[in-house]
């Protein structure tokens, strides 16, 4: 129990804690002293099926661990559901100062074959989701004039992937519902943040290398279990974190990453204004050494911070 976290009878709603990243943050939350709202429905990783088990293992890890623990198996992906799962809190201990919005599922396809059911499935779990959830918990937070948002994003979405245009888009979202949250809140003592966290989950577990070299990152991937990413969501969704809304950050093993945020990296003028030839001709030759290369979420594994 450390004293400049201030988390000791605070309650914190962690979605998605039946397993992987969740189950990590919930534990670590209730090691700070915090009250966890367990919610999951323990669903498959395409989203498919549903069990309390998930949930209930992790309520009693916690219970053995000393902690108090309650359990709401809402799905996030339901306006309804959703008020549910804040009611849980409010009911059970009677307020409610954490969301950690990290419930998620994959339905990768290639674009172009891409079904509309399986965009929409990804979104309503990861940035409808989000959005639920966070929006259930603002008249609490506002009430009391104070509370914390961690939200998980993806380099899938900060960077770009392959196939996972449904997951890139939705993540993203969740970065722009995450900075204005921060900017609308503010003024209720209300905080917001992204982590890109990096784990060897049942999420990433099924990943194939095709290279040698994403074979290498692979096995980097391997050595970052769910808990590795628990202590900097725990961090943020803590008193120490006061100063610290709107940012994205991201966990690569022992290593802490901050994000920039976008800003104009060249500019060009014309006073007469452009045409779509002039920006051909003379815009684009300004812009060509800048155009960002595509990405993909594993480069992360080779970067260095700039
Ligand atoms: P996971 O698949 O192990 O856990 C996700 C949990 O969410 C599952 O227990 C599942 O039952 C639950 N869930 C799914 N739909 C739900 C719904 N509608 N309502 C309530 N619960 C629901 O995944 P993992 O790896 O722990 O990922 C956690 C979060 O971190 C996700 O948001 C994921 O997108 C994100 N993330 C994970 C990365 C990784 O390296 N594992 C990388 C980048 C982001």
């Amino acid at each position: 129990m450390s004293d400049i976290l201030g988390l000791e009878g605070k309650v914190a709603i962690v979605t998605g804690a039946g397993g992987g990243i969740g189950r990590g943050i919930a534990l670590e939350m209730a090691k700070a002293g915090a009250k966890v709202v367990i919610n999951d429905i323990g669903v498959s990783l395409g989203g498919e099926g549903g069990s309390a088990s998930p949930a209930e293992e992790t309520k009693a890890m916690i219970e053995a661990g000393g902690g108090q623990a309650a359990i709401s198996t809402d799905s996030v992906s339901d306006w309804e559901s959703a008020q549910k799962i804040v009611q849980c809190a409010l009911d059970t201990f009677g307020q409610v100062d954490v969301v950690v919005n990290n419930a998620g599922i994959l339905r990768d396809t290639i674009f172009h074959k891409m079904d509309p059911a399986d965009w929409r499935a990804v979104v309503d779990v990861h940035l409808n989701g989000s959005f639920y959830v966070s929006r259930a918990a603002a008249e609490p937070f506002r009430q009391q004039m104070s509370g914390a948002f961690v939200h998980m994003t993806s380099t899938s979405g900060l960077i770009g992937n392959f196939g996972q245009a449904n997951y890139s888009a939705a993540k993203l979202g969740i970065v722009g519902l995450s900075k204005s949250i921060a900017l609308d809140m503010e003024r209720f003592g209300v905080r917001s943040n992204c982590i890109a966290p990096f784990a060897w989950s049942r999420m990433t577990g099924s990943i194939q290398a095709k290279t040698p070299e994403e074979a290498e990152r692979i096995e980097r991937l391997k050595q970052m279990t769910p808990e590795t990413n628990a202590p900097l969501a725990v961090f943020l969704a803590s008193d120490a974190a006061k100063e610290v809304t709107g940012q994205i950050f991201a966990a690569r093993l022992n290593e802490l990453f901050l994000f920039n945020q976008t800003r104009p990296i060249r500019s060009v003028h014309k006073a007469e204004g452009w045409t779509p030839e002039a920006i051909a001709e003379r815009a684009l030759p300004a812009f060509k050494a800048s155009l960002t290369p595509l990405g993909r979420s594993g480069d992360v594994f080779s970067w260095d911070p700039v």
